[in-house]
């Protein structure tokens, strides 16, 4: 029999780059489940299955449902067994989250709550991933980058309930024995993305002569950085953990005093300050860049002038991305030029 996985948040950013890339590496069904609120788009798992085979095509199934909602017993007939479960659903907005927290309650700790207890009702559940972010950690001093399992420090609501989320996963691989994979991702990019982010933001600036705003320190004279990592390569990390859970829970046997759901850095070649990164993609379009730095940090609290992770522990497993960030950032630039709709919010 086939495998089936179930990928929450499947019309989101990254949750549909891993479609793709599911249908491309293995013969397994899925089924995409998602609300489809501002920021989940149907037309994009419908614009990326154009480069998928009519027999592929087939092996996806697209269902509506709001996870604020339990998975009642009507729909969990109707959904089926699932071997895998990735949990990517979320409200992910970062400044939505300053403004509106209990929404990201109810959808980063309610909704996760939701979908583990739809798990324990799959006896067949070879792994549920959870899909968290570096954000869980807060800023990063100079130098410092945190490991899988050091200290929480959320900085706004959107990272403490990520982080709410994990710790729900921990309860439930304790108290229902869920096998659970936890990932920490830095910023992703890629193709059909919202445009409220930085990236998109900084190729309709480029392409426009427009001023990019980049997010700097008190003094204006140092950028803030993250690592970069496009969304296929996020995709092949998951699809690596995935494929290679029994070898790895073996290997990974770091007793952090038998605490429960293995944690993994899912990071981007290389860091990037947010200045070089708008520069790369000017470059990219062809253009001058036009920027000025803006003192995020005081006038907007939430916004962190750096995130770093560790992703030795990915890289000793055999891990790392393949493709370099700039040939990244040139796909990505090249293919948003040619497919301008996804420009617009
Ligand atoms: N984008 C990043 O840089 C980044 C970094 C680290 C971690 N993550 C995590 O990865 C995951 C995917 O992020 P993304 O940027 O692709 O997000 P996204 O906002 O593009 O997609 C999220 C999807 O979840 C759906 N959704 C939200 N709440 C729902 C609910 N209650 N029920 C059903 N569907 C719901 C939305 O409709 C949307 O399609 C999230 O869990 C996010 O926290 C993202």
């Amino acid at each position: 029999m086939k495998k089936r996985v179930l990928i929450t948040g499947g019309a989101g950013f990254i949750a549909h780059h891993t479609i793709r890339h599911i249908l491309n590496h293995t013969d397994w069904e899925i089924v995409s489940l998602d609300r489809l609120d501002y920021s989940g788009n149907l037309n994009r798992i419908s614009d990326m299955m154009t480069e998928i085979s009519e027999k592929d095509k087939k092996r996806l199934r697209v269902v509506h449902h709001d996870l604020r909602a339990e998975v009642n017993d009507m729909l969990t007939a109707d959904l089926g067994k699932f071997n895998f479960i990735l949990h990517m659903a979320a409200s992910s907005h970062v400044d939505r989250s300053i403004t509106d927290p209990l929404t990201f309650v109810y959808d980063n700790v309610v909704a996760t709550c939701n979908i583990l207890n739809f798990a324990r009702k799959n006896k067949n559940l070879e792994l549920f991933v959870y899909f968290s972010t570096d954000e869980v950690f807060g800023p990063a001093p100079n130098k410092v980058k945190y490991k899988e399992r050091e200290r929480y420090n959320s900085t706004n609501p959107y990272s403490a309930t990520k982080a709410g989320g994990e710790e729900l996963a921990v309860a439930f691989e304790n108290s229902y024995h869920i096998p659970i994979f936890i990932t920490h991702t830095m910023n992703v990019f890629g193709e059909r993305q919202h445009p409220e982010k930085f990236i998109p933001k900084c190729i309709i600036s480029a392409r426009d002569g427009l001023f990019v705003e980049i997010h700097s320190n008190k003094n204006k004279t140092k950028a803030g950085s993250r690592h970069y990592i496009h969304a296929s390569d996020v995709a092949d990390g998951c699809l690596f953990l995935i494929k290679n859970r029994k070898k790895i829970i073996k290997k990974n046997k770091i007793d952090y005093g038998g605490a429960k759901c293995p944690k993994f850095n899912l990071v981007g070649p290389i860091e990037l300050d947010n200045l070089e990164l708008a520069k790369l993609i000017a470059k990219s379009v062809g253009k001058k860049l036009k920027y000025k730095m803006v003192d995020f940090h005081s006038s907007r609290p939430g916004h962190d002038l750096r995130y770093a992770l560790d992703g030795n522990l990915m890289k000793k497993l055999g891990w790392k991305p393949k493709v370099s960030i700039e040939e990244r950032i040139d796909q990505v630039v090249d293919w948003t030029l040619k497919n301008k709709r996804w420009l617009k919010i």
